[in-house]
C-alpha cells in the first residue's frame, strides 16, 4: 500500500492530535504518501485532502481538538454516499482509509468497508461507548476535566452547604459521570444505565445532611432522563436545601490530552499503520486487558457492553 489517507470525524476527541501524527509519522516510516481529509466524511465526498509530512504533525501531540476539523455528515450516510467517496479516493489513488471517531464515523467505516474499501477504524470518543474496546481516546481526558470541575465545585458547595447537580456529556454512555463521580466522591452518579427512583435522589441528599455533610454532588449523566433543572427543583422542594446546576457541556471536549489518551492514541495510529500494511481490509483497533488489539470491523460494530454494576454499589458504599 502506497497512498492512504485518514480523516477525523464527529465530536473532536481529546488525543485525536496524538493519532494523527502516529498515523502519518508512521505512514511514512513505511514509505507511504499520507493524505489528510479536511472535515471528516464531508472532505472526504468533497475531495478536500492534503499531502502531510512529518513536519505538518509537529507540536500538535499536546493539542485538544483536531488540525484536520471535523464535522458530522448526513451527505455520506445517504445512499450513493460511500461509492462517491471511493471514487474520489480512487482519482487520487488512496488505497487505504484509517477513520478516526465515534459510533457513527464507525458506520461510516462499515459502509465503505462493505463496498470493498480497506479502512482501519481509530476510537476517538470521550463517550467510551464503543463496547468492542475498554477505553476510548478522549475518554480518559474528558473524565478528569470532570473531576477538576467536581473539586473545584465541592469547595464552593461545602461553603454555601448545597446541593450541586453536576451535569455531564456521554450521549447513551453513563461512563463519564460513573468514572467522574467515583474519582470524585459524588454522593449519587444517575447514568442511562442506572437511574434510580427521585426518592432515593431526595433521600440520599437527606441522609447526608442528618450526618452532617455540608453539600451533597450529584452527578447527573446528559442521557440519563432526567433533565437537571427539574431534579434542582424537586431536591430543593423536598430537601429545603439551596441546589444548584453546572452544564460542563463542551470543555469536556477540549483541553490538553491526558498521558493515557496521548499513549492510546499514539499505539492505535501505529497499529493502523501496520494493518494496512499488512494489506487487512476492515479492522477495529482499541485496547483489551491493557493491550492494544484489532478485530473485524463488524464484529467491533456489533459489540455490546453490559454496565458494571459493582462499580454504582462501590459508589454507594464510599459515599455513606
Ligand atoms: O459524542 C461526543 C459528544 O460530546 C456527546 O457526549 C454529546 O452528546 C455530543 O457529542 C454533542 O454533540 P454536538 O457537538 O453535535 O453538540
Amino acid at each position: 500500500m502506497k497512498r492512504i489517507a485518514f480523516l477525523t470525524s464527529g465530536g473532536d476527541s481529546p488525543g485525536m492530535n496524538a493519532a494523527i501524527r502516529a498515523v502519518v509519522r508512521c505512514g511514512i516510516a513505511e514509505g507511504m504518501e499520507v493524505y489528510g481529509v479536511h472535515r471528516g466524511y464531508e472532505g472526504l465526498l468533497a475531495g478536500d485532502f492534503v499531502r502531510m509530512y512529518r513536519s505538518d504533525v509537529g507540536d500538535i501531540l499536546h493539542r485538544g481538538g483536531t488540525i484536520l476539523k471535523t464535522a458530522r455528515s448526513r451527505h455520506f450516510m445517504e445512499p450513493g454516499g460511500a461509492a462517491k467517496a471511493i471514487e474520489v479516493m480512487g482519482t487520487l489513488g488512496i488505497e487505504g482509509l484509517v477513520v478516526m471517531g465515534g459510533d457513527g464515523s464507525m458506520r461510516g467505516a462499515c459502509t465503505l468497508v462493505e463496498a470493498g474499501f480497506p479502512v482501519m477504524f481509530l476510537p476517538c470518543t470521550i463517550d467510551n461507548d464503543l463496547a468492542y474496546t475498554d477505553y476510548t481516546i478522549g475518554f480518559d481526558t474528558a473524565v478528569n476535566t470532570v473531576l477538576d470541575a467536581i473539586s473545584k465545585i465541592r469547595d464552593t458547595s461545602s461553603a454555601h452547604e448545597r446541593v450541586t447537580i453536576v451535569e455531564v456529556m456521554g450521549r447513551e454512555s453513563g461512563d463519564i459521570a460513573l468514572y467522574a463521580g467515583m474519582a470524585g466522591g459524588a454522593e449519587i452518579v444517575l447514568t442511562p444505565e442506572r437511574k434510580p427512583m427521585l426518592s432515593y435522589v431526595y433521600n440520599k441528599v437527606l441522609a447526608g445532611l442528618n450526618r452532617g455533610k455540608l453539600h451533597s454532588i450529584i452527578i447527573n449523566a446528559e442521557g440519563s432522563g432526567i433533565a437537571s433543572d427539574a431534579l434542582e427543583a424537586d431536591i430543593e422542594s423536598h430537601t429545603g436545601k439551596e441546589t444548584r446546576t453546572v452544564v460542563l457541556s463542551y470543555l469536556q471536549r477540549g483541553g490538553s490530552p491526558s498521558a493515557q489518551d496521548r499513549i492510546l492514541a499514539t499505539f492505535c495510529g501505529a497499529k493502523a499503520i501496520e494493518l494496512l500494511k499488512n494489506g487487512e481490509k476492515g479492522c477495529a483497533i482499541g485496547q483489551k486487558d491493557g493491550k492494544i488489539f484489532a478485530m473485524d470491523l463488524f464484529e467491533a460494530a456489533a459489540c455490546t457492553k453490559e454496565p458494571d454494576m459493582s462499580l454504582y454499589e462501590l459508589i454507594e458504599v464510599l459515599s455513606m
